[in-house]
């Protein structure tokens, strides 16, 4: 292993600016206009899959974008490694707030920032480095490893449990390896052990053909804002809790000796607040931040359309109202079920006086493994190793929805290590990378398919 570290320190400048290759390119899968940039991207990432000695390199074609596919498969009776991550990126809006372009990718104080930085394609390069390295040096890796990288990961993986189930035989493994979400902070490296679900839904309310004078109508005809308002307030109750009928019913309750792992993890809810700008926390009561965004479902409403928000004041009744919302949901929560009970909630509680259309979108289930499992424990030796400080065990909010599919489909565990950071800003302007800990990430990445072959 010495080689192969000794290799990643020489080469640490160049690693970084191959890096900024592949963050110039913009591949935003949610917009159609950039559908040529996402192609671009799949082919830069199979070029790059050459390059570090991957073999079998190839893009095979879905509905949506390419999955790019690669393999090295000459270690015979070692375990065999899936790594998944995506090369697909969220859209950059609001521009203006970025303090230096998207696309550009800039090294200030010790972090890269560009879009994609973070989430996914510097882990995802993380992973290429310490594969290249061992292909280098050593002419061989210590575990055969297949690479599968989507290119629709920020719009819900829509075509991804299909191309699974299409290539079942292809993707035969013995442990998922990805590196697509925070460590639990600076300086604490962490293994992700469950994730949460996803439904995600549009509301759409009418109440007259038009817009109309707000005095002449104003008192006789329904106001679609205040009504979807009105909606959207009986989905919580002042405890936090959701009141959609049977939705907590397969909620799994956190066990006893989480909530004491967690409790004792160095979380500072003051810095936590100074830190995102939060007033003061809120949730479901009996729960703490963590538990609340770990491991309880929730309900958030991401973005409202109505009536007249210009300059000025104009006295208007809106024709209709939007919203979008979603659930985030924890194991064993089925997201088909939970869009049903949704779904009947809001026609429930909708008044007669607007026409309502409740439109599904994309979602993913939640995950859970144990961390007892022997992949998850080569992976903390190699954090430790990497990071020179055992990784803390954690679960997180956000989703990949694929992961689940993965241990229903093809039965395989999955590790999940990563390297951002809670600030990263992913999604958001200005999203980031910790020069230091892509570095160590690479180390330790080298050094976890080492581990993962002693493993079993
Ligand atoms: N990398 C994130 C998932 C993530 C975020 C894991 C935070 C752990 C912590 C991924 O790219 C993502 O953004 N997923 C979406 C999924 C959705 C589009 C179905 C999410 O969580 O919103
Ligand atoms: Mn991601
Ligand atoms: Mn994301």
């Amino acid at each position: 292993m010495d080689k192969v570290i000794d290799y990643i320190n020489v080469n640490r400048e160049r690693y970084l600016e191959e890096l900024k290759a592949l963050l110039a390119i913009p591949s935003i899968s949610a917009l159609p206009a950039h559908a040529g940039d996402v192609k671009r991207c799949a082919e830069w990432c199979a070029d790059e899959m050459r390059r570090i000695g991957l073999e079998n390199v190839r893009l095979i074609e879905t509905p949506g974008n390419p999955v790019v596919y690669g393999d090295w498969l000459g270690a015979p009776g070692a375990p065999t490694m899936l790594f998944y991550g995506h090369y697909d990126v969220q859209p950059v809006d609001p521009l203006d707030l970025w303090e230096s372009p998207p696309f550009e990718a800039t090294v200030r104080d010790g972090e890269i920032y560009a879009r994609g930085s973070a989430d996914d394609k510097g882990q995802v390069f993380m992973h290429f480095k310490a594969i290249e390295a061992h292909l280098k040096q050593q002419g061989r890796l210590p575990v055969n490893i297949k690479v599968i990288l989507e290119g629709e990961e920020e719009v819900g993986s829509v075509n991804l449990d299909q191309f699974v189930s299409a290539h079942k035989a292809d993707l035969g493994a013995d442990v998922v390896v990805i590196s697509d979400s925070p460590m639990f902070a600076r300086g604490i490296p962490s293994i992700c052990y469950g994730l949460r679900g996803l439904v995600y839904f549009q509301i759409d309310l009418r109440g007259s053909r038009t817009d109309l004078h707000s005095g002449s109508f104003g008192g006789a005809v329904a106001n679609p804002a205040l009504v979807l308002s009105q909606i959207l307030a009986q989905m919580k109750d002042r405890g936090g809790r959701i009141k959609i009928p049977g939705f907590y019913d397969d909620v799994v309750p956190l066990k006893e000796e989480e909530r004491q792992a967690w409790a004792s993890l160095p979380f500072n809810e003051k810095q936590y607040k100074k830190d995102f700008g939060i007033p003061k926390v809120q949730g479901e009561t009996g729960y703490t931040t963590l538990e609340r965004t770990w491991a309880r479902p929730t309900f958030e409403v991401n973005g409202l359309l109505s009536g007249f928000t210009g300059e000025g004041a104009k006295t208007v009744l809106p024709a209709v109202a939007m919203a979008k919302v979603s659930m985030r949901l924890v194991p064993n929560q089925d997201p088909d079920k939970i869009a049903k009970l949704f779904e009947d909630y809001v026609v429930d509680v909708a008044p007669k006086t607007v026409d309502v259309k409740v439109t599904r979108m994309h979602g993913g289930k939640p995950w859970m493994t144990s961390y007892n499992n022997p992949y998850v424990q080569a992976a903390g030796r190699a954090i430790e190793k990497g990071f020179g400080q055992k990784p803390v065990y954690t679960r997180e909010g956000g989703s990949i929805p694929v992961v689940s599919t993965f241990q229903e489909e093809l039965g395989l565990p999955s590790v999940l290590f990563g390297v951002g950071l809670p600030d990263e800003n992913a999604h958001a302007p200005n999203e980031k990378l910790d020069v230091g800990n892509f570095h160590n990430g690479i180390i330790a990445s080298a050094i976890l398919y080492d581990e993962l072959s002693k493993a079993v």
